[in-house]
């Protein structure tokens, strides 16, 4: 998911995030996984936001360019 800089920080990402929630819990999912650089602050910022938790966390799992990155491992369950 990306939303153009131009237009962050007005609840469009959180609105898509939601809405892609409702949609998982209508299909019946009961989890929902995401894997999160950890420097992508805006994204962990956003996750937190609506209950998506922290689980793990797993080491140089990403790669941009030369540098190996962390990553967070953040779900939540959907309960009735
Ligand atoms: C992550 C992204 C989708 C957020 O979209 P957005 O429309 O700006 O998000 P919202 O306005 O709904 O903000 C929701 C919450 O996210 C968090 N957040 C958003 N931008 C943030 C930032 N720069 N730093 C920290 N937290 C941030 C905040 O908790 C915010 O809640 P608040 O406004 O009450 O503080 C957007 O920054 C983006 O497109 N980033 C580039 C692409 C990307 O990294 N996508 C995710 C990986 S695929």
């Amino acid at each position: 998911m990306g939303v153009i800089s131009d237009h962050r920080h007005k609840g469009i990402g959180t609105r898509l995030t939601h809405a892609a929630l409702v949609r998982a819990k209508g299909l019946g999912l009961r989890r929902v996984e995401v894997e999160v650089s950890e420097e992508n602050h805006p994204d962990i910022g956003l996750y937190k936001s609506v209950g998506v938790k922290v689980e793990g966390r797993k080491i140089e799992a990403v790669r941009i360019g030369d540098r190996c990155i962390n990553a967070f491992v953040m779900a939540l369950l959907l309960r009735d």
